[in-house]
């Protein structure tokens, strides 16, 4: 039954049960018709830009902002706009004031890569109205909004998008795993075609087979519940990472601690490098990200993301341990 070509766009029972899903947790507006299963968002991300830029078009990116996002753009040409970003988001103004007439915005708005800010009410109106005024696109990537810990997360920027100007982009890499490689883009319906083609073009199809297990995994409520379940385990490790590193090095860092997601960043308070760090953490069997690298024009911050899905308490502490005997000792 799963052994053929099939539909490009996916399996029509998991875009049901993914325009359900996020119709109900999202707020995203969305038939199947307009879901396009994808190998995870890196492909949705990649599909979208082929499909909106062409070479020489000015893109707005948030700076510092998501790598991922930006090797899809330069591949494609674009010319990237770096937008500083503050606690509300991507400062739609100075966007405005670079490049009014961009040809596509890639955003964050739920949890800005790195920062984890969350995207103000006004700033998503103005984006909104921005991307209307100059018939622009906006491509929103909700990477990790499930795992929130205080409150309820702000509906989706598509969820408010009266001009069917936003490609939405989510994925399963933090609801279930990165190895399962499956994401998706809901699309306005004029644009269903064309994303259709290149998804072709690329890869013809995602597999049918693991489409089928996710889609009833879905429909039978063990998404949900796992999610559930995982917000409970992500929300404590935050919590043993959160007062490790307090405890080993409150002295020499800041700390933000985040309301959703699975990372948390941490500032340094003297002048180090944090490329030189993490490269020390590694030598001490601690992967950690410098978050000098997302910035691309405005001045970086000196900091780390710290990782913390998938590894028990245990392991968590001695990690934290291990990073601040390194920070201390290069500080
Ligand atoms: C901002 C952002 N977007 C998307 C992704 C996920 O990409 P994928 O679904 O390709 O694994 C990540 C993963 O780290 C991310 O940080």
């Amino acid at each position: 039954m799963h052994l053929h070509y099939a539909d490009p766009m996916g399996e029509f029972s998991l875009r049901t049960e993914v325009a359900q899903y996020l119709r109900a947790a999202r707020a995203v507006r969305c038939e199947p018709e307009q879901v396009l299963i994808m190998s995870g968002a890196q492909q949705a991300l990649d599909i979208a830009v082929r499909s909106l830029v062409d070479p020489g078009d000015a893109v707005w990116v948030e700076d510092p902002g998501y790598l991922g996002a930006r090797f899809a753009l330069r591949a494609a040409g674009a010319n990237l706009i770096a937008v500083p970003v503050d606690q509300d988001g991507m400062m739609v103004a100075a966007g405005t004031q670079k490049h009014a007439n961009a040809r596509a915005a890639y955003v964050t708005p739920s949890h800005q890569f790195p920062t984890g800010a969350v995207m103000s009410m006004r700033r998503r109106l103005e984006l909104l109205s921005w991307a209307e005024e100059h018939d622009a696109w906006i491509i929103e990537d909700d990477y990790d909004s499930e795992f929130r810990y205080v409150g309820r997360p702000l509906a989706s920027l598509q969820g408010i998008d009266a001009s069917s100007r936003v490609i939405y982009i989510g994925t399963l890499s933090k609801m279930l795993f990165p190895g399962i490689r499956l994401g998706y883009a809901v699309v306005p319906a004029n644009l269903v075609e064309a994303f259709k083609g290149a998804k072709i073009t690329m890869d013809r199809q995602p597999p049918t087979l693991q489409q089928a297990m996710v889609a009833d995994f879905m429909r039978l409520g063990f998404l949900t519940s796992h999610i559930r379940r995982m917000r409970n385990q992500y929300r404590e490790a935050r919590d043993v990472v959160v007062e490790a590193v307090t405890e080993s090095m409150g002295d020499l860092i800041d700390i933000e601690i985040p309301e959703c997601g699975i990372q948390l960043a941490v500032h340094f308070r003297s002048d180090v490098s944090d490329v030189d760090i993490s490269r020390g953490a590694l030598r001490d069997g601690v992967s950690v990200a410098p978050i000098s690298r997302f910035y691309l024009n405005s001045p970086a911050r000196q900091g780390l993301l710290l990782g913390y899905s998938g590894f028990d308490a245990r392991r968590l502490r001695i990690a934290a341990h291990r990073l601040a005997a390194v920070v201390r000792s290069m500080s």
